[in-house]
């Protein structure tokens, strides 16, 4: 069965940076892109343009230096800043200008103390305006999360006719739950004329821990781009995490959706952004983490000795990660003793194993974990005789 295409928008460079004390220089958001672009992301949001000139200049030289991906920057529906943006993207050989506004009550309400027909008219100004500049413009309607359908509907539809390519529908605050926005993009596929003539984009933030689930409803529901970043960096919890959607997409052949990403390169991307960033990844993340093909109680270290898919349900190496890891602690049974002391170089027979697993057990209960070095003198304690094999 050949694969719908979902397009991955990276925004780690733009809505990721916004975490508190990861500010990059250009010089490493360079290094950054130029790795997105190997990774196969289809459109990398490179800044907001006239947020201050380091993100101008960031926003240029990425422009300049990428080859095959699109370079997208971020606006409000300002003129000045989609001029800004439009200037910052002119070296860029598929340049995408990202413009929008509030559109829930409480953003019309509160933020522009204005009403709905003047938002779809500064909605439609801004993307007439940066139609002037690019072929590609993408519009955000920012906490559409908690906007009402028939409102988006109708400034979908506005859009539509002023030659809008992508529609970003973003629930910006973390709130919807999977249902909820996946009926939002099902409402608009079905109440938006000429919904076809532009791509949905779901961009979840991960307030409520729903963000992978949210992007995943929405693809289902006929959205075809998902904006994320790497180890879902963001402003507060987070944006979807990239390497969680595109594996979510791959282990589930039959929801018939894939993307360009080269998974072998998550991991090691996924290093490269943390290191650069100053920003640890949880252990135990999905993916990434460093626990992620960890195994450390006596059952599951068992079961994936005897065959890896009874405890995992992506091959390592497919996210470029060597190998599970067989953890040793004081949980760990004999078949994970036995194994990763056959890797240090000793072939233990049932007996020997059986006396120096008495030994490893009093010794793993002093210890959060018991390393390679720890078994060498553990075996030696436990008074076999034995040599090891190397
Ligand atoms: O979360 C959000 O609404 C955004 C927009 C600016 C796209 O980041
Ligand atoms: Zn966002």
């Amino acid at each position: 069965m050949s694969k719908d295409k979902v397009q991955i928008f990276d925004t780690t460079l733009r809505d990721g940076e916004q975490v508190p004390g990861c500010k990059l220089d250009t010089e490493q958001k360079l290094v950054i892109a130029e790795r997105l672009e190997l990774l196969g992301v289809d459109i990398i949001e490179a800044g907001f343009p006239v947020s201050s000139p380091g993100d101008f200049k960031s926003v240029t030289e990425i422009s300049k230096l990428v080859k095959n991906v699109t370079v997208c920057g971020l606006t409000r529906a300002v003129k000045k800043d989609i001029e800004v943006a439009a200037d910052a993207l002119k070296y860029a050989k598929r340049p995408r200008i990202h413009t929008g506004i509030g559109t829930s009550a409480s953003h019309i309400k509160y933020k522009f103390n204005s009403n709905k027909d003047a938002i779809i008219e500064k909605a439609v100004a801004a993307v007439k305006y940066a139609k002037t500049f690019v072929e590609d413009v993408e519009f955000y309607a920012e906490d559409a999360g908690r906007t009402d359908n028939e409102f988006l509907a109708r400034i979908c539809e506005e859009l539509i006719k002023v030659g809008v390519t992508v529609l970003n529908i973003p629930d910006t605050t973390g709130y919807c739950l999977p249902e909820e926005y996946g009926a939002k993009i099902k409402y608009l596929t079905e109440n938006v004329t000429g919904i076809h003539k532009a791509t949905l984009s779901c961009h979840c933030h991960n307030d409520l821990g729903l963000a992978t689930a949210n992007s995943i409803a929405g693809v289902v529901n006929g959205a075809r781009q998902i904006e994320c970043t790497i180890n879902g960096i963001g402003e507060r919890a987070g944006n979807t995490a990239l390497e969680e959607v595109v594996m979510i997409l791959r282990q589930h052949p039959t929801l018939g959706l894939d993307t360009n990403i080269n998974s072998k390169l998550l991991n090691s991307t996924s290093l490269m952004v943390s290191q650069k960033m100053g920003m640890i990844v949880q252990p135990n993340k999905a993916i990434v983490g460093a626990n992620a093909f960890a195994h450390s109680s006596g059952i599951h270290q068992d079961g994936v000795i005897k065959n890896r898919e009874t405890y995992e349900i992506i091959d390592p190496a497919d996210v470029g990660v060597n190998e599970s890891s067989i953890i040793l602690t004081a949980r760990s049974g004999r078949a994970a003793l036995a194994y990763r002391a056959k890797i240090v170089g000793y072939e233990l027979t049932k007996v020997q194993l059986d006396t120096v697993y008495q030994e490893f057990l009093k010794y793993a209960d002093t210890r959060k974990e018991v390393v390679d070095n720890d078994i060498h003198e553990i075996i030696e304690t436990s008074g076999i005789n034995l040599k090891a094999l190397n």
